[in-house]
Order: C-alpha cells, then sequence, then structure tokens
C-alpha cells in the first residue's frame, strides 16, 4: 500500500504525471495537492479503473490531510521560467514554496521519500534538507532533486546522432540541473566513438540547454511539462519499486553527498579539482530506504573534465543560496 503525494497536482507538470502515476498498480492512494482546482482533476483521474483511490486537496487547510503518511511525496509545485530568465530566477517565488511544502512533509510525513521538480533544483533540494534537519527527521537517502529529464533528454539526442534506439541508449548525467550544471557523460556511452569533437560538443550543450529550447518553443507559455511528467513518473516509480518491490534500478539523481559511498565522493572531488560540494547528481542504486548504494563517476574525457570545473563553481554557489534561505 503507497500513498503518493502530488504537491502542485493541478499544474501543468501535476496534471500528466498524476495521470501516469494513476496508472501504477504498485499506487494504492493518490493525493493530489494544489492551491488550485485538484478537485477537479481528482474527479477526473478517478474515473480511470485503476484501483488507486484519488483524493484532491485545496489550499493550505488542507495540506496535512494531503500530506499525512505519504510514503512518497513529488513536488512540481510553483511557476515555470519565461524566454530570458534563469532557473535561478525562480528561488525568490519557489524557495518560499517549497520551504512551506518541505515543512508539512517533515511534521506529516517524514519518512516519505521526497522527489523534488520545482527549479531551481540545485537551491530547492538544499532548502527541503534544511527544513528536514531543522525538524529532526532528515535522513539524506530520502530526499531528491529529479533530474530524469537530462537523462531522457540525452537519450533522446544521442540516439538521433549515432543511429540508435533511444530508449536503448543510457547516458549518466550528473552534477546539477541547469546549464553549464548539466554534465552529460558522453565518453561513457556505447556508439559515441564514431562521433567527432564537434559533434560531441553540441549533443553535450543541447543536453545542457535543452530546457530553454522548450521554453523558447512555447514562447512565454511555460517550460517542458509533458516530457517533465514522463521523467518525473519514471522516477518515481522507480522509488516506489525499490521500496515495495526490493527492485534495484540505477538512477542518476542530486543528492546529498551525505549519502554518497566515500568512494563516490572521492570521485566527484576528484572530477571537479578538489572542490568541496555538498549536493551532486551520481548513479544512484535505489533501495527499500531510498539510497542504497551511489556508483563512482568512473572515467571520464579531458573534455568532460573541463565541463565538471565550470559546473563546480556554479553548483556551489546554488547550493549555498537553499541552504542559507
Ligand atoms: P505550472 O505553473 O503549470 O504549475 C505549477 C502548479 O503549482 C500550479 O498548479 C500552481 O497552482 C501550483 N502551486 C503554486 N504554489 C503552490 C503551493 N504553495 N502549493 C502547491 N501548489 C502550488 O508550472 P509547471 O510547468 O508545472 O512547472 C512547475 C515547476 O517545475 C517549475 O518550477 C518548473 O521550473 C519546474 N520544472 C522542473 C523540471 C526538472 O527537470 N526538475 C522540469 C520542468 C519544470
Ligand atoms: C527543464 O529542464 O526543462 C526544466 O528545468 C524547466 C526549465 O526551466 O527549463
Amino acid at each position: 500500500m503507497v500513498k503518493v503525494t502530488v504537491c502542485g497536482a493541478a499544474g501543468g507538470i501535476g496534471q500528466p504525471l498524476s495521470l501516469l502515476l494513476k496508472q501504477s498498480p504498485l499506487v494504492s492512494h493518490l493525493s493530489l495537492y494544489d492551491i488550485v482546482n485538484t478537485p477537479g482533476v481528482a474527479a477526473d483521474l478517478s474515473h480511470i479503473n485503476t484501483k488507486s483511490k484519488v483524493t484532491g486537496h485545496v489550499g493550505a487547510d488542507q495540506l496535512e490531510e494531503a500530506i499525512k503518511d505519504s510514503d512518497v511525496i513529488v513536488i512540481p509545485a510553483g511557476v515555470p521560467r519565461k524566454p530570458g530568465m534563469t532557473r535561478d530566477d525562480l528561488f525568490k517565488i519557489n524557495a518560499g514554496i517549497v520551504r512551506d511544502l518541505a515543512t508539512a512533509a517533515a511534521k506529516f510525513a517524514p519518512k516519505a521519500f521526497m522527489c523534488i521538480i520545482s527549479n531551481p533544483v540545485n537551491s530547492t533540494v538544499p532548502i527541503v534538507a534544511e527544513v528536514f534537519k531543522k525538524h529532526n527527521v532528515y535522513d539524506p537517502r530520502r530526499i531528491f532533486g529529479v533530474t530524469t529529464l537530462d537523462i531522457v533528454r540525452a537519450s533522446t539526442f544521442i540516439g538521433e546522432l549515432i543511429g540508435a534506439d533511444p530508449a536503448d541508449v543510457k547516458c549518466n548525467v550528473l552534477g546539477g540541473h541547469s546549464g553549464v550544471t548539466i554534465l552529460p557523460l558522453l565518453s561513457q556511452v556505447p556508439g559515441t566513438e564514431k562521433l567527432t569533437q564537434e559533434q560531441i560538443e553540441k549533443v553535450t550543450n543541447r543536453i545542457q540547454f535543452g530546457g530553454d529550447e522548450v521554453v523558447k518553443a512555447k514562447d512565454g507559455a511555460g517550460s517542458a511539462t509533458l516530457s517533465m511528467a514522463f521523467a518525473g513518473a519514471r522516477f518515481a516509480l522507480n522509488v516506489v519499486e525499490a521500496a515495495v518491490k526490493g527492485t534495484s534500478t540505477i538512477e542518476c539523481t542530486y543528492i546529498d553527498l551525505a549519502a554518497a559511498t566515500p568512494e563516490a565522493i572521492a570521485s566527484v572531488k576528484e572530477a571537479t579539482g578538489e572542490q568541496d560540494i555538498a549536493y551532486f547528481s551520481l548513479p544512484v542504486e535505489l533501495g527499500p530506504d531510498g539510497v542504497k548504494n551511489t556508483l563512482p563517476i568512473g572515467a571520464i574525457s579531458d573534455y568532460e573534465k573541463t565541463l565538471f570545473t565550470a559546473a563546480a563553481t556554479e553548483l556551489k554557489g546554488n547550493i549555498a543560496k537553499g541552504a542559507a534561505f
């Protein structure tokens, strides 16, 4: 029996994400929270003939009821970008939204696996961690920044380039979730040996700035929602599967390195030129308690080394900003 709560469930990501979660036989209760429109979304989804119960909760007065005893809480609440904005520009509004949702989670579902989608992820994950620490319920193995869309994009763009089925292309994407902090490791992907350096740099840049591609195309109507719902459901359901069935899945996700193995931490230090970085996306083996194991970065190319150096400075600033909030 798994209760999954989506916070921001009436939004551009929240609705299709909830639809995908409603299809899972592993979810017994799908709880939809937003400050608007969740009664309608919940009524609509509740007519789908899968076994999960769907409940809708609207407004801060109903947040406790929405969140109470959740096993998984997925947070795509907050504002999306418009053309010309960076993810960091969203901090002013989204930091407070995420803090308040995290506070409710720390009080009413302290053991929940927290899947944070709201941007800027590099900073919102440290915010959630600090709230949990303040309430003395912090377990770094249970809080995740959802960077799965970067991995999904990497599979698609690399697949197109090397002529492979994108569903079969597995590329680790490490670091954070914004521009130069997104670190796709193409050198580890079979089939990329045939690419020229120019092609590698071009596709790396496309993965790093894939979000901007969608923001530009939507032209003021928001950012990625459907591909994000796909990626968010994949991540959340992998967390559920690992917890319920003990299925061992490896997903790259942004975590507090306090949950990582000494080998993985050492590999981040080495790749970033001995910089101290508290949060980083790594390949994580999921288990019954969340992070079960973390894999080291592995061999990287000289070009990728230069990307790590550029990422480290920005990431450290983003983390400090979130932790201080
Ligand atoms: P949206 O505006 O369509 O939906 C956001 C929803 O959040 C709205 O329904 C809104 O009512 C709700 N909301 C606002 N304040 C709330 C609160 N206090 N409590 C609960 N709900 C609240 O936006 P969207 O396109 O769904 O994007 C949501 C967030 O996800 C943005 O911050 C966006 O940047 C981020 N995002 C992250 C990734 C990623 O890869 N991690 C990908 C895409 C988008
Ligand atoms: C994305 O990568 O699509 C999201 O982080 C949304 C954005 O602002 O680009």
